[in-house]
């Protein structure tokens, strides 16, 4: 791979540079305007399901404050925004009659953004899968879901398709997959070790047919382009032994592969296939032929990095080292983290060098013209939530974040990665699923009770890297993490 900069820190003159939400974690207005309900609707009415008792009824109440938010995305001098649509505001049903109130509401944000210079990227599904589905029709489960998917994407693609060139089908199918249906701590909360793999195929599916979808009926004279996003962490070997290695990468076949692999190659990787057997699902010829090839980019988030070791024979398993563990009796593989690796507030080991493996692995195994990171991040409690004289409020770590792991990404396109562009997460702290508003990802801070939004210094150091296209020429902060 040829290296692509000539300058040490700029970045390639049309990088894409955005930051990212989604419905169920910003809008709030739970049942206005009509909006159905979702399976994160009732996921944290149930009691227990948030670690904080909060629910996303109110959120960051995006829905009423839409074009502040633009207008504070503009001062930002953001060039793209990543959002989600959700489903049962736009069909409060999942299938059936359309909500004129969730057009107009999309509608009305999508133009906002387009006034202010900010390219629309809109996920068609972040977990909010209309309630009906779920008790009526087993949500995921069943096979028939790719087919009402296909014709809400149909819906989407009519009403938004003049404005929205950038589609995203599915955020992290692996998410819905195991934490929805394995682990049962996201919507909807089952647990099994049969599920997720269903779930995960006709999550598949569903793509494949919106996919079709969009280039039979619409691409052509929309001109826009359409992928899935996937998340995957970084797995090192833990040695330089055979086993290790075969470890690592049987780790990321079974978190990145699982889908990437159908996407790319038609087909589950090999290692799933064998240490599944009949919970794998196989794939129909006609699903198979919509399903490879349906991407026009590679969307990626990406976190966090561990260890990954063949077990010993008396080894625990542990399925969530540091979160992101998966179902790890069927991958059969240790993950384990670096004492001395620094940790976000959810846990997540910070290791940038990672995130360069990660994406020269991505180009290595599915040589994709383009790559997209959707979400990379971090959560950190304020140490001192009042701001300055300037009214920024201080937050070091994140800013030595994302200094470091876009300075990753740089190294990544200058081994050749076809890296086009690079979305922060978050635009503003926001409901973090079964963790509540516990957990701040934001570069802006959200107040608890007034929702008011303050900068913080992330988000200004973040305009400065926008604005110049490029990282500060010599790093702003002392990092922890040695490179490797
Ligand atoms: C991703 C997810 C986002 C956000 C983020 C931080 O998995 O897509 O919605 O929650 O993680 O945890």
């Amino acid at each position: 791979m040829a290296s692509k900069l000539r300058d040490p820190r700029e970045f390639p003159t049309d990088f894409v540079w955005g930051a990212a939400t989604s419905s169920y974690q910003i809008e709030g207005a739970w049942r206005k305007g009509g909006k159905g309900l979702s399976i994160w609707d009732a996921f944290a009415h149930t009691p227990g399901k948030i670690a904080t008792g909060e629910t996303g009824d109110v959120a960051c109440d995006h829905y009423h404050r839409l074009h502040d938010d633009v207008a504070m995305m503009a001062d930002m001098g953001l060039r793209a925004y990543r959002f989600s649509f959700s489903w049962p505001r736009i069909q409060p049903a999942g299938s059936g009659a359309v909500s004129a109130d969730g057009i107009r509401f999309y509608s009305e944000l999508i133009d906002a953004l387009l006034a202010h210079g900010i390219t629309p990227w809109v996920t068609l599904y972040h977990w909010d899968l209309p309630l009906a589905l779920q008790v009526e029709h087993d949500g995921w489960l069943n096979p028939d879901i790719a087919n009402r998917f296909a014709n809400y994407a149909d819906i989407c693609f009519e009403h938004f398709g003049d404005r929205v060139k950038h589609w995203v089908t599915l955020n992290e199918p692996w998410v819905s997959a195991i934490m929805g249906y394995g682990l049962g701590v996201h919507a909807p909360g089952r647990v099994s070790t049969v599920e997720p793999y269903i779930a995960a195929h006709n999550l598949l599916r569903a793509h494949g047919r919106a996919v079709d979808c969009y280039r039979d009926r619409y691409q052509a004279k929309q001109g826009g382009v359409i992928g899935m996003t996937n998340n995957c962490d970084w797995r090192e070997p833990l040695t330089d032994s055979i086993e290790d290695r075969a470890a690592a990468t049987t780790a990321l076949e079974f978190f990145l592969g699982w889908f990437a692999d159908p996407l790319h190659r038609g087909e589950y990787p090999e290692v799933m296939r064998r240490n599944l057997g009949d919970r794998l699902p196989q794939f129909a010829a006609d699903d198979r032929y919509l399903i490879e090839g349906s991407t026009d980019f590679f969307g990626l988030n990406h976190y966090a990095t561990l260890y990954a070791s063949r077990p010993e024979p008396n080894d625990a398993l542990d399925s969530d080292v540091f979160g992101n563990g998966g179902i790890a009796e069927d991958q059969d593989v240790k993950l384990t983290a670096d004492e001395d690796w620094d940790r976000t507030a959810m846990g997540w080991a910070v290791v940038p060098w990672g995130c360069r493996k990660l994406l020269g692995w991505i180009q290595e195994r599915y040589d994709p013209e383009s790559i997209y990171i959707m979400e990379n991040g971090a959560a950190f409690d304020d140490d001192d939530p009042k701001p300055g004289a300037d009214g920024v409020i201080e937050d070091p770590r994140r800013v030595a974040y994302l200094e470091e792991y876009l300075g990753a990404c740089h190294q990544a396109i200058g081994d050749g990665v076809n890296l086009k562009g690079y979305f922060c997460w978050s635009l503003m702290d926001n409901f973090e699923w079964s963790h509540g508003t516990a957990m701040r990802f934001g570069l802006h801070r959200v107040e608890p009770q007034s929702l008011q939004r303050i900068p913080r210094r992330s988000a200004r150091w973040y305009a400065d890297v926008i604005g110049s296209n490029g990282l500060p020429a010599s790093p702003s902060l002392q990092h922890a993490v040695a490179d490797k």
